[in-house]
């Protein structure tokens, strides 16, 4: 778990108001839900014998006796959200996006942490291939937009409750018969969850599913022409993607339609952005039988992909040095009201000499310094220096605001 510096928020900043200017165009609007929800509404969404559910939760009981788990991941709250909240009456298509912490018990590594920052986006309501194509398009203009270039977008399908049943059976059948290459992890949860040994790392699991049956090939007529018209409206919008066949998620709420952004620029963690199609989701919750689709990028990911690219914090436009106790109080109330209008004006606290005051000035990088001493508390005027050039000119205290902006916006 990170903290995130002054001198690193920016580029966080940055990440999160081009997220809401780019999702606010394809009409989407924000949602916050609370980072605690009941245990129960993971275990059912995200799937009981998934590495989350099993191993990753930060889970504990309240006061009353309640399971309470921080969320690992945004989708689910949504969801309980939308279905409390009676959304669907208001529209008959929701577009929400979120952005905050997610929390997983995972064994943390460069882009692997255990609280994480998502900015995720759902979209409720439309069974309609275009939609995937239009969620991957704003995922893809937002990655244009923040200037990260060196990821590719993979797509699969996943079939549906029609189709998977009788894949996963074949897929279980042809493990069964390897079991002895597969890794003790693989071993273990093959009948439970087949298709995450297709993901396994482990070279005898790699090595033992080279051949193994595929999702796409055994896709049933409606899934099939889902995913060819997903295929074509990416086409049709110009945006490169990769099919693979052996895209696996960790979440079990996926059906048809699953994707990754992925990097070699961060080692092992190459996911930047990840979402899907997640068709009966908002029924087995509870909620009204909605399709929906959506996907989460990881912001630490980001951040270290802008890497170098640091964005420059904000300087001082003016520093204020006083010389004397009088001129010390008159420089606080001077730059406050500065502040008020306005200009980033700073001071020193500590009764430090003209010459620290100035080193300090210097270091901070501010645009323009003015110094105060009892001189000029007298005739209400004092030098401003322009710190680029240190050329200097004759300022009146009770207009300094007006002519700070003057100068600040020539
Ligand atoms: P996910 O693949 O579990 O999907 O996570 C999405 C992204 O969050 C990952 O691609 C990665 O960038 C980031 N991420 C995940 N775990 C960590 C971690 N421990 N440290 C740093 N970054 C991490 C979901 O969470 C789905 N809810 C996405 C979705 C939305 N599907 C549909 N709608």
């Amino acid at each position: 778990m990170n903290d995130i510096l002054p001198g690193e928020i920016e580029t966080w900043q940055f990440l999160e108001a081009t997220a809401r200017n780019v999702f606010g165009t394809y009409g989407f609007a924000e949602i916050r839900t609370p980072a605690v929800e009941k245990t129960e509404l993971f275990c059912r969404s995200i799937g009981e014998t998934t590495d989350i559910v099993e191993k990753e939760m930060y889970t504990f009981d309240d006061k009353s006796g309640n399971s309470l788990t921080l969320r690992p991941e945004g989708t689910a709250p949504v969801m309980r959200s939308f279905i409390q909240n009676r959304l669907h009456t208001l529209d008959p298509v929701s577009k929400l996006f979120y952005m905050g912490p997610m929390f997983r018990y995972e064994r943390p590594q460069k882009g692997r942490y255990r609280q994480f920052h998502q900015i995720g986006a759902e979209v409720l309501g439309v069974e309609d291939p275009k939609i995937d194509a239009q969620v991957l398009s704003m995922l893809n203009q937002y990655f244009c937009r923040i200037g990260i270039e060196s990821v590719s977008l993979q797509i699969n399908s996943l079939g549906c409750p029609e189709c998977r049943p009788g894949y996963r059976q074949q897929l279980i059948d042809y493990l069964e018969q390897r079991l002895d290459s597969l890794c003790a992890d693989c071993q273990r949860r093959y009948k439970t969850n087949p298709l995450r040994v297709l993901d396994c790392k482990a070279s005898g699991c790699k090595e033992a599913t080279v051949d193994a049956p595929e999702m796409l090939e055994h896709l049933c007529a409606d899934c099939e022409e889902h995913f060819s018209a997903v295929k074509k409206h990416l086409l049709a919008l110009t945006i490169p993607f990769e099919v693979n066949a052996r895209m696996v998620r960790g979440l079990d709420y996926y059906v048809r339609t699953t994707f990754e952004m992925v990097t070699d620029r961060l080692g092992s963690q190459n996911a930047v952005a990840a979402g899907g199609r997640y068709d009966g989701l908002v029924e087995s919750l509870g909620g009204p039988a909605l399709p929906g689709i959506g996907f989460a990028i990881g912001v630490e990911r980001l951040v270290l992909m802008k890497g170098e690219e640091k964005i420059i914090p904000p300087v001082p436009q003016l520093f204020i040095a006083a010389l004397g106790q009088a001129a010390c109080d008159q420089a606080f109330v001077l730059m406050t009201e500065l502040q008020r209008a306005g200009i980033r004006a700073e001071m020193d606290y500590q009764g430090k000499s003209l010459k620290a005051q100035m080193r300090r000035a210097n270091k901070l990088n501010a645009a323009y310094t003015l110094i105060i001493g009892e001189e000029e508390l007298k005739s209400g005027e004092a030098q401003l220096k322009c710190m680029a050039d240190s050329k200097q000119s004759q300022a009146k205290l009770g207009q300094l605001a007006e002519l700070l902006m003057e100068k600040l916006t020539k």
